[in-house]
């Protein structure tokens, strides 16, 4: 068993030296991000992605996102098009990934793209794209959770998830967001494969058209399987569109706007889509607890953010695998 050093982002600036040398070293380190905490390593290592997919204990054909400092460190390893630059320069550094057509050679291991001919990319803000251009390299990075888990928004998250699997992470408080990168494929017109933090009025604003979600039945592969059934679950049975009243014995409720309980928490009071993005994944762990039967949760609107919140909402009710 591996000890699991946590250490703040602190001002000084300690945390780097020591996420530098630990990186270095190749091994794999839990990060905070605008979005999630990511379970961050070199991407031009293969043992290093081999030891991603074991700590998280994820299925090898379930590709990773490739996290760089810049637009020109994404541009040496995926082929950008002129709408791909203008997404770039519009939200990099920011919450959207980019599905792009991957360079072939340029000493990225193999599994980072699970064997596929495209290869997701982020600028991230914060710690991980800083780490990258000290490195000089991508770090590839999942979120910091066991595969099909709910994502970690804090760094005592990771810890519950891969503490003494991991060798540092670091501290940097809650996940500004709360919920993951909106992911676009860009290969053909512009579909979202992941709704996510960025919300899609502002992709078809800057682009002035809209971007569809993908439906999942074309023939495009493959998909984020963060589309597929169960994901993003707590061990509780989850149930959707709960009112107050509904609430069955045993269930803790997770309120939105009005419809509240009292002795049970909200999403958000003041029902509020981007408070509920930034609680849902502590929220739903909270609840996972001894002598909880299952989880309810309000009807969430689908306005900005909620399209996303929808999308993990429905992940974790889903059917078990
Ligand atoms: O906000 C985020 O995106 C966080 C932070 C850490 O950056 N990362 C994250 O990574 O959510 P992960 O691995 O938990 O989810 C990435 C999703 C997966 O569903 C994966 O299948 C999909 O991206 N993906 C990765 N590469 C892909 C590719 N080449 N084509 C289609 N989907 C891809
Ligand atoms: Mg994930």
């Amino acid at each position: 068993m591996t000890v699991t050093k946590t250490i703040p982002l602190d001002a000084e600036g300690a945390w780097r030296a020591e996420a530098i040398s630990v990186l270095e070293a190749g091994n794999i380190i839990g990060v905070p991000t605008e979005t999630v905490y990511g379970l961050a390593g070199d991407a031009t290592r293969s043992d290093v992605i081999a030891s991603i997919y074991e700590a998280k204990g994820r299925p090898a054909k379930n590709p990773l996102i490739v996290h760089v400092a810049d637009l020109d460190m994404g541009e040496r390893y995926a082929l950008f098009s002129d709408i791909a630059r203008k997404l770039a320069k519009a939200f990099w550094p920011g919450p959207l990934t980019l599905v792009l057509p991957l360079i072939k050679d340029t000493g990225l291991a193999d599994a980072v793209s699970a064997g596929s001919d495209s290869l997701a990319v982020r600028c991230p803000q914060g710690p991980l794209g800083e780490l990258a251009k000290a490195l000089d390299r991508p770090l590839a990075a999942p979120s910091a959770n066991r595969s099909g888990h709910v994502s970690a928004t804090s760094a005592a998250h990771v810890r519950d998830d891969l503490g003494g699997r991991i060798r540092l992470i670091l501290d940097g408080g809650p996940s500004r967001l709360g919920v993951e990168s909106t992911i676009v494929d860009l290969r053909h017109a512009p579909r979202i494969l992941r709704p996510g933090a960025l919300n899609s009025d502002d992709l078809a604003q800057t682009l002035g058209v809209p971007v569809p979600l993908a439906d999942g039945t074309e023939d495009l592969k493959p998909v984020a399987p963060g589309q597929l059934s169960s994901h993003y679950a707590p061990s509780a049975l989850v149930r959707l569109d709960v009112l107050p009243g509904d609430v069955r014995p045993g269930e803790a409720y997770l309120g939105f706007g009005l419809y509240a309980l009292e002795d049970h928490g909200t999403l958000s009071l003041a029902g509020d889509v981007g408070e509920a993005a930034y609680r849902l994944y502590g929220a739903l762990r909270d609840c996972d607890r001894p002598g909880v039967v299952g989880i309810a949760i309000a009807p969430i609107p689908q306005a900005g953010v909620g399209q996303a919140l929808t999308n993990r909402l429905q992940r974790a009710a889903a059917p078990r695998r």
